[in-house]
């Protein structure tokens, strides 16, 4: 067999409008909002990069400048934090600019997810590469990303990341028809459809902001028609990949039960921002203290 091309590339869709958040995204992206002390988009770059990811690229849009100021040298932050002797935070703020480099592409027209993985075709080439979804926070205890990796290395396909939903909420995620395969912890992907309503999804399988993908879904990409909400869906693309058969055809789904935390909406934000907070040693039991009284 010849040896898979290795998966060094990541890619982070950021150039949503944040029109969930709104009015606090009107001059703001929404990845820069904060979940405790870190912009939401830096957990999942940190996460790429823990993976062994080392080619970042952000495909960005008007008003994301915020973006690569964050991920950038601040040489009079740096000095006035060394001047103070405030070591801690001058280490975290010169963290956030040595996760990289990484590099940037503009995605001109908001056209959906779909186009925004296209934009990133010239620079990712013909090799396997991995995208990650700013939503979605996967604890950094787990090894999702990398799980996937190694299916995707396995099966030459491309990978999703699934979660079991309550039937109800499945509205609000592509849904996959999938089937177990003997001897192995993924499946495979049969279907997949954006966004079905509850009555005829095919399952209770949620795809979450995780995926490693084959290079030929660009091809795919291409020639997808603007489909849920007139937006070229990633997911239409990949249900094309999952019915097609030969090079780069095929799509696996790793079953993920461990922990995530959504930021796409507001109550979801605010529970991750409560979760994550109440497990900083720094804060953590003194929050936990004040909630049960607040609540209680
Ligand atoms: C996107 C995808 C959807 C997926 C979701 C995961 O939707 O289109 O298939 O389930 O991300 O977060 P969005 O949440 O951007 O509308």
């Amino acid at each position: 067999m010849t040896k898979r091309k290795a998966v060094t590339k990541a890619v982070f869709p950021a150039a949503g409008l944040g029109t969930r958040f709104l009015p606090a995204t009107k001059a703001m992206p929404k990845e820069m909002l904060p979940v405790v002390d870190r912009p939401a988009i830096q957990y999942v770059v940190e996460e790429a990069v823990s993976s062994g990811l080392t080619d970042l690229l952000m495909i960005t849009g008007r008003n994301k400048r915020a973006l690569e100021d964050h991920f950038d040298r601040e040489p009079g932050l740096e000095r006035a934090l060394q001047l103070k002797g405030d070591k801690d935070r001058l280490a975290e703020v010169e963290y956030a600019s040595q996760l990289g480099p990484i590099h940037y592409v503009r995605q001109g027209e908001a056209k959906g997810l779909g186009h925004a993985v296209l934009c990133a075709k010239q620079h990712v080439g013909n090799e396997p590469f991995a995208v990650l979804l700013g939503d979605d926070l996967i604890d950094e205890a787990e090894t999702l990303l990398t799980t996937m990796m190694e299916v995707q290395q396995e099966t030459g396909g491309s990978v999703i990341a699934l979660i079991e939903v309550e039937p109800a909420e499945i509205s609000a995620y592509g849904c996959a028809d999938v089937t177990a395969i003997e001897g192995e912890d993924f499946v495979r992907v049969n279907s997949l459809v954006e966004k079905p309503a509850a009555d005829v999804a095919p399952s209770n399988l949620a795809v979450i902001g995780r995926y490693v993908l084959h290079p030929s879904v660009f091809g795919v990409l291409e020639n997808t028609a603007p489909g849920r909400g007139g937006e070229i869906q990633l997911t239409d693309a990949l249900q094309t990949l999952a019915a097609g058969e030969g090079e780069g055809s095929g799509v696996y789904g790793v079953v993920f039960k461990g922990r995530r935390y959504d930021t796409g909406d507001k109550l979801s934000y605010l529970k991750a921002v409560i979760t994550l907070a109440s497990e900083r040693v720094e804060f953590g039991e003194d929050l936990k203290t004040w909630l049960k009284t607040f609540v209680g």
